[in-house]
């Protein structure tokens, strides 16, 4: 048995584990990072890529922003198709000059374990039996087993930051958090394509077969979504036949459509709501997507994981500097505020453009309604644009220890 001892324990090496490692590390506050998966499969996880305008400032300002620089592609305006027609949206003039990167969350992932490694500390991959205990005293404990020895890292505090499927949550006794949960009737099947992107930026579509969205993530390699039945089999999708729904969904009456190209990815996610509140138990904290899931129209995902754990990195660097605990105690309330605007903007998205299946007429008008009004008034663009390039952080990047 390998008896570890350190400051922060994390559980989770995704956006939110890794920042928050990054974030105590800019503090001098020591972590040990646990993941129960391999590097590789981490890193290669494909996942959304869309950074909001205070998401890259965070990056840039934690000094990880260098990748994000070279690769990442700065959007400042996004299109919604309906009806045939793209209207663009203009982020950047909305909004006093913001914008969003679509840069992919495995590169952000990428960039973090990197900057992990030059720091020394220790981040385990391949974590097997990861559990948490003690959750309720002072020095809480992660136990897990790595290359065949038990280990056991006691902890000051714990970050759950563990995903959606992870143990920290679940560790939690019945009757604390309370679950707030909506599931949606569709998932989204989603490709990447060797193929050179035919916008330069986004483009939501509505369309009587279903949403669609074109996406990117570099000037060669074009990243598509489709509305599909909840759970469908992958299999029931050969390539021509994402093409040919692809290309009727999205084509517009002026000719654009996306273009066609060598599938090299595809999968099926589903779609859900989720939260978990209050987002603390005793010592354990929960970050990103172990305490809220969003539905991925809005995009919000990796940017709430970047938030929430700009909030704790605030709470412990004022209980080492100083020994206070008010900023851990308020942690959950500050994360959740934003949590349920992002949740709001994340239903409003999704349940303005997929087709519903049980829906009658007076859906489909009012939806089509609502997108009309979104693309003809300035009030409702800008009020889109602020909530795309994201609502302001809820704390300041100084009181995280950053300049
Ligand atoms: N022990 C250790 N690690 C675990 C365990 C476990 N029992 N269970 C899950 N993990 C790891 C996962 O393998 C993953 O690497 O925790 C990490 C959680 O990362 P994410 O799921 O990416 O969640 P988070 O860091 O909160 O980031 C949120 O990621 O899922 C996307 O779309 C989501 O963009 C959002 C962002
Ligand atoms: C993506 O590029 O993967 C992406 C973009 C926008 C979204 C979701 C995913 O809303």
């Amino acid at each position: 048995m390998r008896s570890l001892k350190t400051q922060v324990g994390i559980v989770g090496a995704g956006p939110a584990g890794l920042l928050l490692g990054q974030l105590l590390h800019l503090n001098g506050i020591d972590s040990v990072i646990v993941e129960n998966r391999s590097r590789d499969y981490v890193i290669d996880r494909v996942r959304a890529g869309v950074l909001e305008q205070g998401t890259v400032d965070l990056l840039n300002a934690m000094g990880v922003g260098a990748g994000l620089q070279r690769a990442g592609l700065r959007h400042e305006g996004l299109y919604v198709s309906f009806g045939g027609c793209r209207h663009r949206i203009d982020l950047a003039e909305l909004t006093g000059g913001k914008a969003i990167t679509v840069y992919g969350q495995n590169e952000v992932v990428r960039d973090l374990i990197d900057a992990r490694t030059m720091t020394t500390r220790p981040l385990y991959f391949e974590a097997e039996r990861v559990s948490v205990g003690a959750l309720h005293s002072s020095s809480p404990v992660i136990r897990f087993q790595h290359g065949g020895t038990d280990h056991e890292v006691h902890c000051d505090v714990i970050a759950g930051c563990d995903g959606f499927h992870g143990i920290c949550r679940p560790s939690i006794p019945a009757g604390i958090l309370t679950v707030y949960e909506r599931s949606y009737p569709f998932g989204w099947l989603g490709i990447l394509a060797e193929a050179a992107p035919s916008s330069d930026e986004l483009v939501y579509t509505y369309h009587e077969r279903g949403f669609a969205l074109f996406s990117m993530r570099s000037p060669r390699i074009t990243r598509l979504y489709l509305q599909v039945p909840p759970d469908e089999p992958i299999e029931n999708w050969p390539d021509d036949a994402i093409w040919d729904e692809m290309l009727v969904r999205m084509t517009t009456r002026d000719g654009w459509r996306p273009t066609v190209g060598r599938i090299i990815q595809k999968g099926v996610t589903p779609m859900r709501s989720f939260v978990a509140a209050p987002m603390r138990y005793g010592r354990l904290f929960l970050a990103g997507d172990s305490a809220h899931i969003v539905p991925p129209t809005g995009a919000k995902g990796l940017n709430l994981a970047a938030s929430d754990v700009l909030v704790l990195a605030r709470a412990l660097k004022a209980f080492y500097e100083r020994g206070r605990t008010e900023w851990l105690d308020e942690y959950s309330d500050v994360c959740v505020r934003r949590v349920w605007k992002a949740q709001r903007f994340s239903w409003w998205m999704t349940s303005t453009l997929h087709r519903f299946a049980d829906e009658n007429g007076f859906n489909h008008h009012r939806q089509l309604a609502d997108l009309d009004y979104l693309t003809s008034s300035r009030a409702a663009m800008t009020s889109l644009a602020e909530q795309y390039v994201g609502l302001p952080m809820e704390v300041s990047f100084e009181s995280a220890g950053l300049c």
